[in-house]
């Protein structure tokens, strides 16, 4: 499936985005690739002014450095890092740093770091001078399995998330996997609840993997990621090739997320989003038995992995049921105040109805998912 490279650990996947978009991009993967892709970028997009955006902890952690080889680009290192500098305000300094730099439509945009900067970075590629091309060198577990893929980006404004976006798919992606070792515990942890959400929606055979490999996952073994990366690009591929626009095959993505979401708003952001999706996994599950689609043992097996990944699976205490309900129905996605709920008939298989894959579910079977969640 897959054509490995002899010379250099690196093997690819095309994503094809249908005719009208950017054309079929690649997705480069492998481990300790990141000096190799400097040239490689010169290869395929040698005509292109290059800008790089990246952030201070990409900086010290020496993979900046390791990208560029001393090679003068003119750059841009977020301060601070992470969601607080994902703003509008961001952009405009970007847009104005490629400006004092004379920068044309000719430029290519070259974001390296976790999901921030890649929807910083391809965000400020989709508004600079009507629009430039971005390549994503993505170096968390949230950013390799799922923002670098997909050409979502956006930045907050004072208000909410992502109150500014546009689908910008990247001219390219490269997955270095060591990159992921000098990654914050906690922040590593869970992010890979993203590439199990992939497994259950896609792949009982990516389940089974990930549940045979929890130690070396948790020790970071590359061959462990380099085989988790290319099953998230692939799932997370097709499903982008069949509905870039998210109309509705995509939201099979948002597995999960639909109480997750609810979670991380309501704790005021204090869980990371893969935290609060462990927990929306479960709600998700307790609803599928609710529903009759599943059994214990399914979610028992599912609980247990996020266990052992250290995330959480309850409710933290100060969060009620009724805090939870109301911000769920200010979802996004919510039709008439309430929203659809991606379920499962079994690991690896999303449950559809009347050619939906996002379903309503009964108030009062949400209302005790929530209860149970609690104790
Ligand atoms: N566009 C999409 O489809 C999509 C999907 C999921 C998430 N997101 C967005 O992604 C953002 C979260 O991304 P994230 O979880 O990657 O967090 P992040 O980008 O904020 O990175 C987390 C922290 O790790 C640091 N870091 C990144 N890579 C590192 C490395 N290799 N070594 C050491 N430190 C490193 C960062 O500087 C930051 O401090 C959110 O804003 C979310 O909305 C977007
Ligand atoms: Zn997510």
């Amino acid at each position: 499936m897959f054509a490995i490279w002899p010379d250099i650990r690196m093997s690819e996947h095309k994503i094809k985005i249908p005719a009208g978009e950017a054309g079929a991009y690649k997705i480069t993967v492998g481990t300790e690739i990141l000096g190799s892709v400097w040239p490689q970028i010169e290869t395929d997009f040698g005509r292109y002014n290059k800008f790089v955006v990246t952030d201070e902890n990409l900086v010290s952690a020496g993979h900046l450095e390791k990208l560029l080889d001393s090679r003068e680009v003119p750059a841009f290192v977020i301060s601070p890092p992470g969601e607080t500098s994902k703003h509008i305000n961001t952009v405009i300094s970007i847009i104005e740093a490629m400006e004092k730099a004379y920068l044309g439509r000719d430029t290519l945009v070259v974001g390296i770091g976790g999901g921030t900067v890649g929807d910083i970075a391809g965000f400020a590629a989709s508004v600079f001078k009507r629009g430039v091309p971005v390549v994503h060198i993505p170096t968390t577990t949230v950013a390799q399995a799922d923002s670098a893929i997909g050409g979502k980006t956006g930045v907050d404004s004072s208000m909410s998330k992502n109150a500014f976006g546009a689908f910008r798919h990247p001219a390219a992606v490269y997955i270095d996997v060591a990159t992921l070792a000098t990654l914050d515990e906690r922040q590593y942890r869970a992010g890979l609840v993203e590439s199990v959400k992939h497994a259950l929606i896609a792949d009982s055979d990516y389940f089974d993997f990930i549940e045979n490999n929890l130690d070396g996952i948790l020790e970071r073994k590359t061959e462990v990621l380099e085989r988790i990366a290319h099953l998230n690009c692939k799932i997370k591929g097709v499903v982008v090739e069949t509905d870039p626009g998210e109309r509705n095959l995509r939201r099979i993505l948002n597995y999960g997320h639909t109480v997750g979401h609810a979670v991380e708003a309501a704790g005021k952001y204090e869980l990371l989003h893969g935290e609060a999706v462990a927990i929306g996994i479960i709600a998700a599950g307790l609803i599928e038995i609710e529903m009759k689609l599943a059994e214990h043992a399914r979610l028992d097996r599912i609980r247990t992995i996020l266990e052992k990944l250290g995330l959480p699976v309850k409710l933290p205490k100060d969060l009620t049921e009724n805090s939870l309900i109301d911000i769920i129905k200010h979802d996004k996605k919510a039709v008439n105040k309430w929203p659809r709920f991606v379920l499962l008939t079994r690991i690896g298989q999303v449950y559809s109805r009347g050619g939906q894959w996002a379903v309503e579910v009964e108030r009062l079977i949400v209302e005790k998912v929530l209860r149970n969640l609690q104790e």
